[in-house]
């Protein structure tokens, strides 16, 4: 199948807004984009330099200790114990196997993949990518027949929507109905902030309570570049039914879809150390309980947002009016019609600014809210 037109990249439309919000005499706060701003800890660094002799391939598969680094730690941090070490699979970034999964697991024409009304995008590119189709909905019961992927995405980006072991029960009992694969993206699950998440973990895909303990059809998707700082480094990786985590080994392996070497390094030493994915989210808790009030105080509400890297807030009105007004503050902000049509007057707000640049904004909010 030849491959169709691709829509424009939608953050060009910001360019505008971020020229306007550049303008401001005590400059731009730049809260659009999920990009970390804070240092990759030492303890990963230091890994990767004591691996930068790479004279060989690396292994599509994961070396054998990056396996079991990520084995122990779905059951350390995350509850999911049993699974071994053929049923995970580094990626190169969670966002090449979220565009590609549905090519590679041989989707096309008149297959449907579902995704969350506010999705990530790239959920529906690759759909398109496979020439299937995508359709948003979170409800299990409207979806189609032809399903052969969903998507979820706890806790979601951008609404910070946590689903929790019901909600993922019956996800999975209605794509096995289905007979469709059923892929959790988790790369925010170390970030809980309200209601049960603040005490309890956010549960995986993987969880028994959600699977039976039967991981047939199931796969989840980590990514350590929010936890970590690593988003440079692209270091992601897959987990589930060992069936499916054959198939899309072989074929990531005939297309040269390998992590470096040094950075399966980097990776074993991120995934063995809680401490600095601990300090990194008292930051994010920090620049949450300054830009929240002051998002409030502006005449915002916040929305969800239980948990996750983002703020998901309405100011009732066009979300193009809220961001232009925004940027008229210096400050950038994503709009909600990039996430899905559900959600037209919507903004999401990131805490990736540093604290200096999230007090600069919640000054200016508060001084335009009164
Ligand atoms: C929901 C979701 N999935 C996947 C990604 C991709 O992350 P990465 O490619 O850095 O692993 C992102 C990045 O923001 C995301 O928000």
């Amino acid at each position: 199948m030849a491959l169709g037109a691709l829509p424009d990249y939608p953050w060009d439309q910001m360019v505008p807004y971020a020229r306007r919000a550049a303008e401001h005499p005590d400059g731009i706060v730049d809260l659009s984009i999920g990009s970390p701003v804070d240092p990759t800890p030492a303890v990963i660094r230091e890994a990767l330099v004591a691996a930068t002799d790479a004279h060989s391939y690396p292994q599509t598969t994961g070396t054998p200790a990056l396996r079991r680094a990520i084995v122990d730690w779905f059951a350390r941090r995350r509850g999911v114990t049993g699974l071994t070490e053929d049923s995970v699979l580094p990626t190169i970034g969670s966002k090449e196997f979220v565009a590609w999964l549905p090519f590679m697991l041989g989707l096309g024409e008149g297959d449907v993949v579902v995704h969350p009304v506010a999705a990530y995008p790239t959920y529906a590119i690759g759909a398109q990518l496979a020439g299937a189709t995508a359709i948003a909905s979170d409800d299990p019961a409207e979806w189609p027949s032809t399903t052969r992927l969903v998507w979820l995405n706890s806790p979601g980006n951008p609404d910070g929507r946590v689903l929790d072991v019901a909600a993922l029960r019956a996800a999975v009992a209605r794509a096995r109905e289905l007979g469709a694969v059923i892929a959790g993206d988790e790369c925010y699950a170390e970030l809980g902030w309200d209601g049960p998440w603040a005490t309890e973990p956010v549960p995986s895909i993987l969880d028994p309570r959600v699977t039976g303990g039967d991981p047939s059809g199931v796969l989840a998707a980590y990514s350590l570049s929010k936890q970590s700082n690593l988003a440079g480094y692209r270091a992601a990786f897959t987990v589930g039914d060992p069936a499916l985590i054959a198939r899309l080994l072989t074929v990531r392996k005939h297309a040269g879809m390998m992590p470096p070497a040094p950075v399966q390094a980097a990776m074993i030493a991120a995934l063995g150390d809680d401490e600095h994915v601990a300090a990194q989210k008292e930051l994010y808790r920090a620049r949450r309980e300054v830009l929240r009030p002051a998002l409030e105080a502006a005449g915002l509400r916040i929305d969800r947002s239980e948990a996750g890297l983002y703020l998901w807030a309405t100011g009732g009105r066009d979300a193009w009016e809220t961001i232009s007004d925004l940027a008229s503050l210096g400050i950038l902000a994503g709009p909600g019609p990039f996430y899905g049509d559900g959600y037209p007057e919507h903004v999401r707000f990131s805490l990736t600014a540093t604290d200096e640049r999230i007090r600069a904004a919640s000054s200016r909010l508060r001084s335009r809210g009164h």
